[in-house]
């Protein structure tokens, strides 16, 4: 594992108040695949427009249904790693602490992360194609989708956002408002390329935080951080949390 920098230590036992965006690279070492990755990404394998869109779904519901489904098992399969849980402890030494996720598999709640905010939804919940109200059967062994109990055009999708959808007002707004008060912002396993999610860390730096980003690759933001930490996010951070706890004389109860 790499050094990590004292004063970035410092910086972050003296914080007051912290924002931590997360992306796909902190569910890698869970076992559920990245985006942009380009041997195993999922973009890598299937073209987004066509399977992560309202007209791809249009298109061809019951293939779009399927994708989902096989990822929905990835998700439940999966489990929460140290990275999720460092973010659950972290949670835990500030009085005034945000959780902003891109990832869509839930592992920060099932890692005990609380109010986590999902700018891009949640992949096990199911919503009407057409007025976008919730479903609440889960419809696990369905092949596909079945119609939406709000409206009679409507069937059963994925409660994520697709691409050329708008994120929830409300859920952007209280992540730009925790980006605008933050005296340190974490960018962690992000390749920063989607917005409006990639400007959060940027929008933190312009109202005085400071910006770490852990990624064991350089992306967009690496220049702009003060530190970037070229380490994986189930290494990195459990060591960081408890440097953080220890330098506030609070040490972990494992
Ligand atoms: P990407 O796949 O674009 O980027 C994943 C990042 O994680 C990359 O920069 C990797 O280098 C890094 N990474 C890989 N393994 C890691 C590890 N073990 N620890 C830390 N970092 C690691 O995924 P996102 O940036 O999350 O949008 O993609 C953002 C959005 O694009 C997703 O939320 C999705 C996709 O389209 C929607 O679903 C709307």
């Amino acid at each position: 594992m790499i050094q990590l920098p004292a004063d970035m230590i410092d910086s972050l036992a003296a914080a007051e108040s912290v924002l931590v965006l997360t992306g796909a690279g902190v569910s890698a070492e869970s076992g559920i695949p990245t985006f942009r990755d380009a041997r195993h990404g999922l973009w890598a394998r299937f073209q987004p427009q066509d399977l992560a869109s309202a007209d791809g779904f249009l298109r061809d519901p019951e293939t779009v249904w399927q994708w989902y489904q096989w990822r929905r098992q990835l998700v439940r399969d999966a489990k929460p790693n140290p990275a999720h849980t460092a973010l659950k402890d972290m949670q835990r030494l500030y009085a005034d602490f945000t959780l902003v996720t891109q990832n869509v598999d839930g592992l920060h709640q099932r890692a005990g992360s609380g109010d986590v905010i999902e700018l891009h939804g949640n992949i096990l919940r199911n919503k009407c194609s057409v007025t976008g109200r919730p479903i609440d059967d889960p419809a696990i062994d369905q092949d596909q989708p079945p119609p939406s109990p709000h409206h009679p055009r409507g069937l059963y999708r994925p409660d994520v956002v697709w691409f050329g959808e708008a994120l929830h007002a409300t859920i952007l707004t209280r992540s730009c408002q925790a980006a605008e008060q933050c005296d340190i912002c974490l960018s962690i396993g992000t390749s920063a390329e989607v917005e409006p999610a990639a400007s959060i860390p940027r929008l933190a730096q312009e109202n005085g935080a400071r910006l770490i980003e852990i990624n064991p690759q350089t992306t967009a933001l690496s220049r702009h951080a003060d530190w970037s930490l070229r380490d994986t996010a189930a290494t990195l951070m459990p060591t960081l949390v408890e440097r953080i706890a220890s330098s506030k004389g609070r040490p972990l109860m494992r």
